[in-house]
């Protein structure tokens, strides 16, 4: 107790978004501090019986697919819960400590989103995860929440809000009153599989075979959920799968549109579903309030006049798609009745 207090004097609180995709990290008092991708990069250490962090975030990126034996570049966070227990806790252990200016010996108050269809057992190891890289009280908040508050809505009224959060393991469809989510739907799709997609496409139609870092820049450069009128087209260069060696070739944004209509359509079924099971008076709310669409796969192009088209209401997309949610856990965190009132039990 005594020892709380003086380590919650001593340190900042941080609010974490612990994503597939990205890792982002706010400070209270500070702001948003750190957005990283949650790729950590482990060597074999000299003895070559344990293993040692290398580099975490944008630097073990760059080595995702192109490790020589030794190294593992590894995204510990699969489908948007932890697959890889002690690289999560290296790299928020790692995260913590470049948000306090590497200080050591800090033991942060901290809230951590995570996915609405969590079990109990992943909370647990959520948690733990936290606990162990450091923190002194965790408080757990469902994504969908924390992005609406992010957003800017106000969850607390009675009052039906839908969120659709695409990130890159999932997508999560919420719909939010009175500080609770009433109906909500989790499809394991989101930009991951909109990257596998490409990279079958690319594989069936061309016999090329990309990684996934060049078909999340096709996504990102060439890639519109509906037709446009205008054609774009990319270099893609990858590895002939007939002749072994690496081939060029040029991709149409028709033909990305083409790969992307299975991952583009469960997101929309998803949104529909939900829809359906939501009750009256919020569909009611929802019919005038719209739809906010946030995480970084709902940059994708015509994204949301495709969403329009199904379900012929206002969608709205969040000005900050990427940090609506650590924006949404940090207000929490600054606000400590609001994040008793919407934290997981
Ligand atoms: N302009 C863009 N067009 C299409 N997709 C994009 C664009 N920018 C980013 N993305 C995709 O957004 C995804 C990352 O989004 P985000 O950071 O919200 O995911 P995350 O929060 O880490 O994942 P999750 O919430 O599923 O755990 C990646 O798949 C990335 O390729
Ligand atoms: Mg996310």
């Amino acid at each position: 107790m005594f020892f709380d207090a003086i380590a919650g004097a001593f340190s900042h609180d941080l609010a974490i978004d612990l994503g597939t995709a990205n890792t982002l990290v706010y400070v209270r008092g500070k702001g948003l501090v750190c957005s990283e991708p949650s790729v950590v990069a482990v060597a074999q250490d000299a003895s070559g019986r344990g293993e040692k962090v290398l580099a975490v975030g944008h630097e073990a990126k760059e080595m995702l697919g192109r490790t020589p034996t030794g190294i593992r570049a590894i995204r510990p966070i699969k489908d948007g819960v932890i697959a890889d227990f002690e690289i999560t806790e290296a790299m928020l252990r790692y995260f913590i400590h470049r948000a306090h200016s590497r200080r050591k010996l800090v033991r942060p108050r901290m809230v951590i989103c995570v996915p609405p269809c969590i079990t109990s057992v992943e909370k647990r190891a959520v948690r733990e995860s936290a606990l162990s890289a450091g923190a002194r009280e965790v408080y757990l908040i469902e994504e969908p929440m924390a992005a609406a508050i992010g957003a800017g809505l106000d969850v607390t009224a009675p009052t039906g809000n839908m969120v659709v959060d695409i990130g890159g393991g999932t997508t999560d469809v919420a719909v939010i009153s009175l500080s609770g989510i009433v109906t909500s739907r989790s499809i394991r799709c989101g930009g991951d599989k909109m990257d596998d997609a490409i990279i079958n496409y690319v594989k069936r139609k061309y016999n090329i075979l990309v990684g996934e870092r060049s078909a999340e820049r096709i996504k990102m450069t060439i890639a519109t959920a509906s037709p446009t009128g205008k054609t774009e087209t990319m270099e893609i260069k990858g590895r002939d799968l007939v002749a072994g060696i690496p081939k060029v070739v040029v991709a149409t944004s028709d033909e990305v549109r083409d790969a992307l209509i299975e991952p583009i359509h469960a997101i929309v079924e998803a949104v529909l579903l939900t829809l359906e099971k939501t009750p009256p008076e919020l569909a009611a709310d929802i019919v005038d309030r719209g739809i906010m669409l946030v995480g970084g796969g709902s940059l994708l192009r015509d994204l949301d006049s495709v969403l329009r088209q199904e379900t012929n209401l206002p969608i709205l997309r969040s000005e900050d798609s990427y940090t609506a949610v650590v924006h949404g856990a940090g207000a929490a965190l600054d606000n400590l009745p609001l994040l008793k009132n919407v934290a997981l039990a």
